[in-house]
């Protein structure tokens, strides 16, 4: 966790200017070798300072830390009236996690929770999501639903074509979606969605609904990504997202789908999905739990299957697994 004393630091250097560490220690009561350690304990929250003699210390770039009042107020009335709570960490081991706690009590549908840092942060098949300090949105929704476990196929899909609505709002287009629900731009990936589920197959069910998108990445924090990526900040060409800003349009596109999803509306969401399939008709390798095909993307079914053409010119339909234009990494993944 981070200290008092490491929040109120890194608070006076948000602003991105150099401050001298006589001038740190004495505002925060410090010695200046207090406050020289707590510089280098920033390195490992994936945090980057300069250092100049004579002129002091000051963080690559500036941060503009989440604030629940902020994305609060930023919310449509209809996102808002259905979020029974919104909770921002420093730092916790990963949102989902915390949210499938409270999945398996009896806390409220609509509890949102974002972190401005993960040390353990979940991707797809077990692997990490690199997770480095206010520089990305690390969100996870939990979100109730009455129709069993059965009626929640597809839910992925359609947390995606949110994700998507939410980044053209920002002004960012040429995003797709690679089956379930990868975030890409132009062969890189974006973010990543993991959604856990618990409950009955015909009854009362929880999902906590987790995305991950790059707006900064650091390249120290990158160096164990095995795969291409991309973050906002790159797209958008310009020198900070604002990250409120961004999660309250997040919200705005996701919560209300979550709110009237069923698998009875899966097929009015289908076309838009395909419009933005970036794996459609391309030649990938797919992996299984236990096997490895080679074929041809042939796009979703009505029910959001996916359809593929095997190099042995069969088409075949499949609930899970992972795309990819290349062998995968085994590790890490952003
Ligand atoms: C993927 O592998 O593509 C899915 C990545 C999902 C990452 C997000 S970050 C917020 C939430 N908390 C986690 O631990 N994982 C998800």
């Amino acid at each position: 966790m981070l200290i008092d004393n490491q929040k109120q630091l890194l608070q006076l250097l948000s602003d991105g200017h150099f401050h001298s560490g006589t001038e740190l220690a004495k505002t925060l009561q410090l010695s200046r070798s207090a406050v020289w350690k707590h510089l280098q304990s920033f390195s490992d929250l994936g945090i980057e300072i300069h250092a100049i003699n004579g002129k002091g210390y000051r963080l690559s770039r500036p941060i503009n830390f989440l604030s629940d009042n902020v994305i609060l107020t930023a919310l449509d009335s209809a996102a808002r009236q259905l979020i029974s709570k919104l909770e921002i960490f420093d730092q916790i081991d990963s949102t989902n996690t915390y949210l499938m706690t409270h999945a398996r009590n009896n806390v409220a549908s609509g509890h949102i929770c974002l972190a401005e840092y993960q040390t353990s942060g979940k991707g797809r098949r077990g692997r990490t999501w690199v997770s480095p300090f206010a520089g990305n949105i690390y969100l996870s929704v939990l979100w109730r639903f009455q129709s069993g476990l059965a009626a929640l196929g597809g839910l992925s899909l359609v947390v995606g074509v949110a994700v998507v609505r939410a980044l053209s709002k920002l002004g960012v287009s040429g995003i797709g979606l690679k089956w379930p629900n990868d975030i890409y731009w132009q062969n890189k990936k974006l973010g990543g969605i993991l959604i856990e589920i618990i409950g009955e197959s015909e009854g009362p069910c929880s999902a906590v609904i987790g995305l991950g998108l790059n707006i900064y990445l650091p390249l120290k924090a990158t160096e164990s990504i095995q795969q291409p990526w991309i973050d906002l900040e790159q797209i958008l060409g310009e020198t900070q997202v604002d990250r409120n800003q961004l999660t309250a349009i997040l919200l705005n596109e996701l919560i209300p789908i979550l709110e009237g999803f069923s698998t009875e509306n899966l097929p009015s969401y289908l076309e838009e999905w395909r419009s933005y399939d970036c794996m459609y008709n391309k030649t990938v390798t797919f992996h299984l739990t236990n096997q490895i095909l080679k074929g041809v993307v042939n796009g979703i079914n009505q029910e959001g299957l996916l359809l593929l053409t095997t190099e042995q010119g069969e088409m075949r339909t499949f609930a899970s697994g992972e795309l990819s234009f290349n062998p995968l990494p085994h590790e890490t993944t952003a």
